[in-house]
């Protein structure tokens, strides 16, 4: 039940503190000329990181001429799917909380409720991995691209050393660094709700009711109950994954007969 209070909390960190971002730097350029140099040069940039078209304008201290240039990179990508991922984990924990608790009867019709929450819940736990691991990588390209010393490094006026260049103040990444630590706090959350979620589809009382041996019950029970039988592609699937659990019913009795042969 914890998982009711905090997978929709969590999930809510993990998104607003990254697509909610907006950050900045300052940059000064100190011309030997100092009618061209401009000390406060601002850069802004936010959600979803696409840095390549962040442009600004710098002095290039040879007389009234600006030089235009962008930031470099996009981490767009990894941004948005990390944020696709928060919100559609937010709707579907909070959907499953109103089902879970006032449809406790439909949910446990034919098994059907588990089931899919099991799945739902496999799948979320991978896309949760696969999102933070991206966004992670993302986060730390958005670090390089946006880190003052290395925009420095693009200003023609800085390549003369009578020019002072300086990095005033670097973007805070504080609520970035906290949306990939609950990234992985929800790929936690999720992947251990998994065995939750697996007690209730009662695949696990029948595996140790018949004392058969339980990793090849399981196995033969995910072949039969999910994957096998196309849950995401027909529409009947669901409907078809009733009959699979009678089917494991049907089978059970070969779980006494290999347990007495072993003994
Ligand atoms: C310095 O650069 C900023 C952009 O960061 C611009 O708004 C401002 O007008 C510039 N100042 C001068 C004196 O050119
Ligand atoms: C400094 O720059 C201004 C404007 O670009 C120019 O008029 C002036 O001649 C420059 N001074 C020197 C010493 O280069």
């Amino acid at each position: 039940m914890c998982m009711v209070i905090f997978a929709p909390l969590f999930a809510i960190f993990a998104f607003a503190t990254c697509g909610g971002y907006s950050g900045g730097l300052r940059l000064s350029v100190d011309c030997v000329n100092k009618t061209e140099s401009n000390l406060s040069i601002d850069i802004a940039f936010a959600y979803p990181f696409r840095l390549h078209q962040v442009t600004f304008e710098v002095p290039t201290c040879e007389g009234k001429e600006r030089q235009k240039l962008a930031l470099t990179g996009d981490s767009s990508s990894s941004a948005e799917f990390f944020v696709t991922v928060a919100v559609f984990a937010f709707l579907y924990s909070l959907a499953a909380t109103v089902v879970y608790i006032f449809f406790q009867n439909k949910y446990r019709e034919n098994n059907r409720g588990p089931l899919i929450d099991f799945i739902v819940t496999v799948v979320f736990s991978f896309l949760w991995l696969v999102g933070s691991s991206a966004w992670a990588k993302g986060l730390s390209d958005v670090k390089v691209a946006t880190d003052p010393k290395e925009v420095l490094l693009l200003l023609s006026a800085c390549k003369q050393p009578s020019n002072k260049c300086m990095a005033v103040h670097s973007p805070v990444m504080s609520s970035l660094n906290t949306s990939v630590v609950f990234g992985f706090l929800n790929f936690i959350l999720w992947a251990g709700n998994i065995w939750f979620v697996f007690k209730e589809t009662g695949w696990h009382s029948s595996g140790q009711r018949y004392l058969s041996d339980p990793m090849e019950k399981h196995s033969r029970s995910y072949n039969q109950g999910g994957y096998n039988q196309d849950s995401y592609g027909s529409s009947g699937g669901y409907g078809q994954q009733v009959g699979p659990s009678s089917d494991e019913f049907g089978q059970q009795p070969s779980g006494p007969t290999s347990f007495t042969n072993q003994i």
